[in-house]
């Protein structure tokens, strides 16, 4: 399992210049070993949906959105570190840029990339985004459409959360100003990998009785 490996990754009591090093680098590093599986995970899901194994890509962007549920969860170990002690460690980490997360990057990347394979299903079978709703369960089709929308939620909750964190632990001022990097924290937690799928979500026709208008 190499764990000997995985345990000297960290910085030892005599190299940190705070105790909390090791709880900000455990937070950050199990963070990025997940955002490497969901990688993996959505990378095949994309795969097994170009293939027609819409069921199979399912179950496995289910296993890539329970990852993002873990890794949104372990941010709220971060709130246990007060701000003046964040700060206090901040030269231990040098001036990296969250957004330079290898995880985080190639998430963003498979999850264009199964756009593009789910949008190639819907053109298969002839069927347009706007004409996907209202759900009928029993479609593999319509399935992974739903699990993809969970996804950009689990996406859209981390950084909800990421960006309180920012806030309360990083000590950074709420997005009021234009251009600010909380700002621009808050307008990525709107931001969705498949628009076309919650719009459609929006416009499904209902009646009254529950079920789905012709
Ligand atoms: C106390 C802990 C943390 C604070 C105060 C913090 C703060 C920030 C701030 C201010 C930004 C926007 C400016 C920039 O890009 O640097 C940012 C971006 C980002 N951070 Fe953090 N962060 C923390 C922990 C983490 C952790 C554990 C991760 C996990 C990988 C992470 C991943 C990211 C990502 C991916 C972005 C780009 C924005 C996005 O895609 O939503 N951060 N962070």
């Amino acid at each position: 399992m190499r764990t000997d490996t995985l345990l000297g990754l960290q910085r030892s009591p005599y190299e940190v210049i705070h105790r909390d090093e090791l709880l900000f680098q455990v937070v950050h590093q199990s963070s990025e070993l997940w955002l490497k599986l969901a990688t993996a995970e959505l990378t095949e899901t994309a795969v097994q949906t170009d293939a027609g194994e819409l069921s199979v890509a399912e179950t496995l962007l289910a296993r890539a959105t329970l990852a993002l549920r873990l890794i949104t969860d372990q941010l709220d170990m971060l709130t246990r570190i007060s701000p003046m002690d964040f700060q206090a460690m901040q030269p231990a980490f040098g001036n990296g840029s969250g957004a330079e997360s290898p995880g985080w990057r190639q998430v963003q990347a498979a999850s264009r990339r199964l756009g593009r394979a789910f949008d190639g299903q819907l053109a298969h079978h002839g069927v347009p985004a706007a004409k996907l709703y209202p759900v009928d369960l029993s479609d593999p089709l319509h399935r992974l459409a739903e699990a993809m929308v969970e996804w950009d939620e689990r996406v859209s909750l981390w950084r909800v959360r990421h960006y309180q964190v920012a806030l309360r632990v990083g000590s950074h001022p709420p997005a009021t100003t234009p251009g600010s990097p909380t700002t621009m924290l808050a307008k990525l937690a709107g931001h969705r990998f498949f628009p076309e799928l919650w719009q459609a979500r929006i416009c499904s026709p209902v009646h009254e009785n529950g079920t789905a208008a012709p």
